[in-house]
């Protein structure tokens, strides 16, 4: 194993989606060390078979204990719902932290709201999300709409294109005056907040799990005595399965966003 990155934080999205949680996360735990993983060879995961993602996950996971790491992060919906109660049984040791649609906050700060839900095919069509809606879609109501092609044309890293709000205007154009909060179930979908405002309007709220995950993060290290106790700032390593320079700077200029 060529890379030692003992005590780091290993964390791994299908792509760069995966860095909006991670400004979350090293906004929250500044001192930690993370080494971010993008699988953008294989991006979108929402659109293959949950083994796929399961037998893959388990891979990068196995490559960050390797490596060294002390817990991990999966950065991604899709591969949360697919993996990580299944990666939990097999590894009952290691901090595990999944990020989820956030419904439940939403669901909270309005009850009785319209909420719009976009994310990707297979997280609205697997038994977690279908839990979630049990626990929380009777206190509002919920418009699922599965975003086909979505994360892998954000992954393309141009923003700014008019097919991407054609894309989007396709996606959730009807919802516009009819929603009163969005949930970003996918964790790609942060960075594209003003092309969704855009297309649903400017007043609607956007929820997404990035915050609460690296609130479970920074739980999960405390308890396990695993924080950093370095009073410097952290360090965050980008290694990409697209092993270029150019991804490789694309992941770092998505770090650098605002969003
Ligand atoms: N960013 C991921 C998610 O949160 C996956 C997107 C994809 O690869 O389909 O679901």
């Amino acid at each position: 194993m060529s890379e030692d990155f003992t005590g780091y934080v290993g964390m791994f999205d299908s792509g760069l989606g995966g860095i909006s949680v991670l400004k979350e996360c090293v906004r929250l735990l500044p001192h930690e060390n993370f080494l971010f993983f993008g699988d953008s060879a294989n991006a979108p995961y929402g659109e293959k078979t949950r083994d796929w993602v399961l037998a893959r996950s388990r891979q990068i996971l196995q490559g960050f204990l390797a490596r060294g790491c002390k817990a991990v992060v999966i950065a991604c919906n899709t591969a949360t719902s697919a993996s990580a109660a299944t990666l939990r049984l097999e590894y009952p040791d290691l901090p595990i932290i999944g990020v989820e649609p956030a419904l439940k906050p939403a669901a909270l700060a309005h009850e009785h709201d319209r909420v719009l839900v976009m994310a990707t095919p297979m997280t609205v069509s697997l038994d977690k999300y279908q839990h979630l809606m049990s626990e929380w879609g009777d206190r509002v109501e919920v418009v699922t709409v599965p975003c086909t092609g979505l994360a892998a044309r954000i992954e393309k890293g141009n923003l700014e294109g008019e097919d991407l709000h054609e894309l989007v205007l396709s996606l959730v154009g009807d919802y516009r005056g009819k929603v009163d909060s969005c949930v970003l179930g996918c964790t790609h979908y942060p960075f594209i907040k003003p092309q969704i405002s855009r297309v649903i309007g400017d007043d609607v709220p956007f929820f997404d799990g990035g915050a609460g995950t690296a609130r479970q993060l920074k739980r999960l290290l405390e308890a396990g005595g695993l924080l950093n106790g370095s009073c410097d700032a952290g360090s965050v390593v980008f290694r990409s399965s697209i092993d270029t320079p150019e991804e490789l700077a694309l992941y770092q200029s998505f770090f650098e966003r605002q969003i």
